[in-house]
């Protein structure tokens, strides 16, 4: 195999690509190796790039067996990712090896997603089993010492009433997150008064406990254009804000919203969420908009809350290439602010915007 074809070769492949002699010194080497490795590789022995005792087995194996040897790798060079390594014989014209071609394909990516969905599906069963066996443990007792009991009756019907409703909203919760998932490369285009959407929903929390009335002041000013969106989905989003902020503040405190236009760029327009309470310590915010992650993990459940509401509102903020800033101080309160375009422009699918 001659040195051009040898280069030619490894320049062809897409990924880390390195070819060595049987005594694994390196032939030729296309730029991704190098780019990888930070070093001009030709010349070099194999060794003296990849000290990995693994790698250096599978060339070995591939000297033994002439077959392809693969292998797992993590490898801390620019950052830490994890690669899937193949030794690939290249026989000569008399059959023995006569070079070794040597990939590296970056796996990090699709390690991560199995983490990420094994982890969901831990969560979600978790989720689940608990008001199922308080479920199962009502309908025994229903069944057994309390068959004749006429009040234990009234009350633990109304905690299956309980349990039931919240796996409901789990449920309901998880399917509006994956429709969200499957269309959040599409921006929606409609025109929505954010005003309005935002008095519903405080209308509506304020019709859903009593000690929510009155608690929350909005205040705007009247010129505040249009945002384009989906009204249904900002509802959803500032019903979670603003039911986060009366949930998780002093009770009886106020909770004020503003409605703003930023008077620089006068497309994009922000809705701040203000509480006054317990706040979030600074290493839960980065997380708050996991999946089911909640400071307070009891207290939340309690509350009647899935864990879900931040996640599905970055997703909804994600599909509407709007952003999301939390800002809070422990004992003092929360700031949450939204920041939405009121028309398209022709940058906007290349906005940075979390
Ligand atoms: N304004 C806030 N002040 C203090 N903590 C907050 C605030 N907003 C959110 N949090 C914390 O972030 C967590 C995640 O919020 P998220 O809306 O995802 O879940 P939830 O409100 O517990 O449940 P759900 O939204 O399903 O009813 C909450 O459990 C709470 O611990
Ligand atoms: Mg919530």
């Amino acid at each position: 195999m001659d040195q051009n074809f040898q280069n030619n070769l490894a320049k062809a492949i897409p990924i880390p690509a390195i070819i060595l002699d049987p005594s694994f010194r390196i032939l030729a080497a296309n730029k991704h190796a190098e780019k990888l490795f930070e070093a001009e590789l030709i010349g070099l022995d194999f060794v003296r790039v990849l000290r990995q005792p693994i790698a250096l087995e599978s060339l070995a194996k591939v000297m033994r067996t002439r077959k392809q040897a693969t292998c797992k790798l993590t490898l801390n060079l620019q950052t830490r990712r994890t690669y899937l390594a193949s030794a690939a014989p290249l026989s000569g014209s008399v059959g023995g090896v006569e070079h070794i071609l040597f990939t590296l394909q970056d796996i990090s990516a699709e390690i991560k997603a199995e983490k990420a969905r094994s982890t969901f599906v831990a969560n979600v069963s978790h989720e689940l089993r608990s008001p199922l066996t308080s479920l199962i443990g009502v309908v025994e007792t229903l069944k057994g010492p309390a068959r004749n009991d006429e009040k234990a009756r009234e009350r633990f019907l109304e905690l299956m009433q309980d349990e039931a409703e919240r796996m409901s909203r789990l449920v309901e919760d998880l399917l509006s997150l994956s429709k969200l998932e499957a269309k959040e490369h599409l921006p929606p285009r409609d025109r929505v008064n954010l005003l309005k959407v935002v008095q519903m929903v405080v209308r509506s929390l304020a019709a859903s406990k009593p000690e929510y009335d009155n608690r929350v002041e909005i205040i705007t000013t009247e010129t505040v254009p249009m945002v384009r969106g989906d009204k249904d989905e900002l509802t959803e989003v500032f019903q979670n804000l603003i039911e986060n902020a009366l949930k998780y503040s002093t009770p009886g405190t106020p909770i004020i919203v503003r409605i703003s236009q930023n008077s620089e760029m006068q497309n994009r327009i922000t809705v701040t969420i203000q509480d006054i309470g317990e706040g979030i310590a600074p290493e839960h915010i980065p997380r708050l908009t996991e999946r089911f992650y909640r400071v307070d993990k009891g207290r939340s459940r309690q509350i009647g809350g899935t864990g879900l509401g931040m996640a599905i509102t970055k997703h909804i903020l994600n599909r509407h290439r709007a952003r999301l800033t939390v800002k809070s101080k422990r004992g003092k309160g929360t700031l949450v602010s939204v920041i939405l375009m009121s028309k398209p422009s022709p940058t906007d699918d290349n906005d940075e915007l979390s």
